[in-house]
């Protein structure tokens, strides 16, 4: 890919224009839906309560449940699409939140590290930083059966460097091959144009002992 300023203001626009789309889908989802789900779970649980000993005692049960189950994944859902944490309390709260759901759906055991002041960051590039770092660990889960991560996040007055570490599998060729690779997914590619985007650089490195995501991005004053 051509590297040029006029290029990565280009992608930089396109991921914007894709994360507010994410951001409306999510408002949607959250109001059309979560709003009927609410008031159907009430009604099958008043139904449930006076259906005791009744045949239709179980029915009640059943929808109780089902809505449970939908109430459940739509809160996943909305929280892939859009973190609202990180407009509400900024991105350290945001990737502590991440970190937490990593643990519990995905059996891997985070660990956050940071310094420097998190906030006088961008929002753009809070966002950009918190899917890096969401699709990292998604893949040691996914592709290197990881149990631990570490994340690390140093930001000074003009640069900000993140670290991604994970206990999983070596990746089996360089950076550009996986991205290329016709049956990969999109999620290095994402990572790649949002470190382009922020005129940064981006490191992926096997260790002995697992995988290191290195990348930096310069701040201006
Ligand atoms: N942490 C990792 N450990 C091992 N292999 C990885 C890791 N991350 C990515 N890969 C490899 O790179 C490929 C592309 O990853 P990605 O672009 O995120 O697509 P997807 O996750 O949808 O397969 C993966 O299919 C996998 O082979
Ligand atoms: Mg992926």
């Amino acid at each position: 890919m051509k590297h040029s300023l006029e290029n990565d203001t280009l992608i930089r626009q396109n991921l914007m224009l894709i994360e507010n789309e994410r951001r409306d889908i999510a408002f949607e989802l959250h109001n059309e839906i979560g709003q009927n789900l609410t008031a159907i779970r009430t009604a099958a649980q008043l139904m449930h309560r006076q259906s005791e000993g009744r045949q239709t005692h179980p029915v009640a049960e059943s929808i109780v449940s089902l809505t449970n189950q939908i109430h459940t994944s739509m809160h996943r859902l909305l929280h892939r699409l859009h973190p609202s944490i990180l407009d509400k309390f900024g991105l350290f709260d945001a990737l502590q939140d991440l970190m937490a759901f990593a643990q519990e759906y995905m059996g891997l055991q985070c660990h956050l590290d940071v310094m420097g002041d998190l906030d006088a960051l961008p929002k753009d590039l809070q966002l950009a930083v918190y899917r890096i770092i969401q699709e990292a660990l998604t893949n040691a889960v996914r592709h290197g059966q990881a149990t631990e991560a570490e994340v690390q996040l140093n930001a000074s007055a003009n640069i900000l460097q993140v670290f991604v570490y994970n206990n999983g599998t070596q990746l089996d060729s360089d950076l550009d091959v996986l991205i290329r690779h016709q049956s990969s997914g999109i999620g290095l590619l994402g990572i790649q144009h949002r470190v382009q985007a922020w005129h940064g650089d981006l490191v992926f490195k096997n260790l002995d002992d697992g995988v290191k995501l290195s990348c930096s991005f310069p701040l201006e004053d």
